[in-house]
C-alpha cells in the first residue's frame, strides 16, 4: 500500500532526525533526467542527487548490474577478496593514474581516510584548507570544512588553518613545520561553484613539492565527468598525492574511495584503516557499470558541450539580478544579487528541480545525459520566474 505525500511527511516529522531542509516533494521514481513525485508530477532534475546521478537516474546498465550482482552476492566484508573490487580498483587507477585505492562509502569517509593517511605518512598534525571549503560532516572532514555554523558546536576539532581559495601564496605563508597536508576542491562546490584561476592548482602543487606537505584534492563532487574531464584536476594537468572520490562513483549507489601515490599509500599498514562496507561487492558492481556507461555514452565530452550550452543560454537570460554565471562542464553556478530559495520553490512548482547553495547561487548539476531540450525548458522556466 503506497503512502500519500502527507502520510510520508507525517512519518518523517515523527521519526526522523530534523537535520535537513527538505523540499516539499516526495519522489517515487526517476529515469534519466526526469523524476516523478508520488502524485505523478514530473520534474526536470538539475540537482541529480547533488551531483550523483551523472549517468542519469536508474540507468538500465547500472540497474542490470545491480540486479545481477544482488542475485549472486551482496556482501562479504574485507576479510575476503572479490573480483568486482579488484576490477574496480584497476579501473580507478587507470582512470586517475594514481597508484592505490582504499574503498569506503561516502565523501566524508573518503576525506577522513585522506586526513588519517596524510597524518601517518608525514607524522604531522595540521592541515591547510580553503575558506568556504566543504569536505563533509564527520569530525575529521568537519575540521577542514570552513563554515562556522557547521563547526562551532563541535569544537575542538583537529587543527586546521583556512586561507583564501585561489591564493597560492597564502598557502605558502600558512605552511609550518607541523603541516601534514593541503586539502582543496579543484572546483569549490558548496561554496557556490568557485572556479580556480589558471595556474592556482599548479602553484599549490609546486609549493607542496617544495615543502613536503601532501596535496589532497577532494574530487567528491567534481569526479566522473562532472566538470567536462574525468576528474577536475586534469584541467590543470597536476596530480595530487591523495585524492578523494564519492558521489557519482556508483551511478547512484553509495560508494567512495581514497586514492594515493604508492609511497604515500604504503604508510597505511594492516589495521591502520578499515570499513565494513568499503568496496562492498554490490557497490563495486554498480560503479563498474557506471564507469562503462560514462565511457560508452561519451558523457565526459557531453558534459563539456552541454555545460557550455547551458552557460550560454543562462547568459542570454540577461537578468539584472544575475551577477555572474560560471562553471566547468555541467557544474554551473548562477550567482544572484538576491537570495535564491524563492526561485528554487517557483521552479519546482513549474516542474524543474534546482538547488540553491551559499544562499544566492543557483547550482546546476544535472545528469550528464540531460538533453538540450530539457536544458532549454529549464532556462525557459527560469525566464518565466
Ligand atoms: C567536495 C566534497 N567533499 C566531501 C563531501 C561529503 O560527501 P558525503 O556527503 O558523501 O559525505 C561533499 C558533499 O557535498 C563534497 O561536495
Amino acid at each position: 500500500m503506497a503512502l500519500n505525500y502527507d502520510e510520508i511527511v507525517g512519518k518523517f516529522d515523527k521519526y526522523i532526525f530534523n537535520t535537513y531542509t527538505r523540499q516539499p516533494v516526495a519522489i517515487k521514481n526517476a529515469r534519466g533526467a526526469v523524476v516523478t513525485d508520488v502524485n505523478g508530477k514530473e520534474y526536470i532534475d538539475c540537482v541529480a542527487g547533488i551531483a550523483v546521478n551523472n549517468v542519469g537516474h536508474c540507468h538500465p546498465d547500472v540497474v542490470e548490474a545491480i540486479k545481477r550482482q544482488a542475485e549472486q552476492l551482496i556482501h562479504v566484508s574485507n576479510l575476503y577478496y572479490t573480483e568486482q573490487q579488484a576490477l574496480l580498483a584497476e579501473q580507478l587507477v587507470n582512470l586517475t593514474d594514481i597508484d592505490r585505492v582504499f574503498f569506503c562509502n561516502s565523501g566524508a569517509e573518503a576525506v577522513e581516510g585522506a586526513l588519517k593517511l596524510a597524518r601517518k605518512a608525514t607524522g604531522k598534525k595540521e592541515f591547510i584548507a580553503a575558506e568556504h571549503a566543504f569536505h563533509g560532516r564527520t569530525r575529521g572532514a568537519l575540521s577542514v570544512t570552513h563554515k562556522e555554523k557547521y563547526r562551532k558546536p563541535f569544537e575542538p576539532l583537529a587543527p586546521a588553518v583556512f586561507v583564501p581559495y585561489n591564493d597560492a601564496e597564502a598557502i605558502r605563508t600558512a605552511i609550518t613545520e607541523d603541516t601534514a597536508g593541503v586539502i582543496l576542491e579543484p572546483v569549490q562546490g558548496e561554496a557556490g561553484v568557485i572556479i580556480p584561476s589558471d595556474g592556482y592548482l599548479r602553484e599549490v602543487r609546486e609549493i607542496c613539492d617544495e615543502t613536503g606537505a601532501l596535496m589532497i584534492l577532494d574530487e567528491v563532487q567534481t569526479g566522473f565527468g562532472r566538470t567536462g574531464k574525468w576528474f577536475a584536476r586534469e584541467h590543470s594537468g597536476i596530480k595530487p598525492d591523495i585524492m578523494t572520490l564519492a558521489k557519482a562513483m556508483g551511478g547512484g549507489f553509495p560508494m567512495g574511495a581514497m586514492l594515493a601515490r604508492e609511497d604515500v599509500a604504503s604508510n597505511f599498514g594492516r589495521g591502520d584503516h578499515a570499513s565494513t562496507f568499503g568496496g562492498n561487492v554490490l557497490s563495486c558492481a554498480a560503479a563498474l557499470a557506471n564507469i562503462e556507461v560514462i565511457k560508452k555514452e561519451k558523457l565526459v565530452a557531453r558534459s563539456r558541450e552541454l555545460g557550455a550550452y547551458l552557460m550560454k543560454k543562462l547568459k542570454e537570460l540577461n537578468k539584472d539580478y544575475v551577477t555572474e554565471i560560471r562553471g566547468k562542464g555541467l557544474m554551473v553556478g548562477m550567482e544572484l544579487s538576491i537570495k535564491c530559495e524563492d526561485i528554487v520553490g517557483k521552479a519546482r512548482e513549474r516542474g524543474v528541480l534546482l538547488n540553491c547553495t551559499s544562499d544566492s547561487v543557483l547550482r546546476f548539476v544535472p545528469p550528464l545525459s540531460i538533453t538540450k531540450e530539457q536544458l532549454d525548458k529549464t532556462v525557459e522556466v527560469l525566464d518565466g520566474i
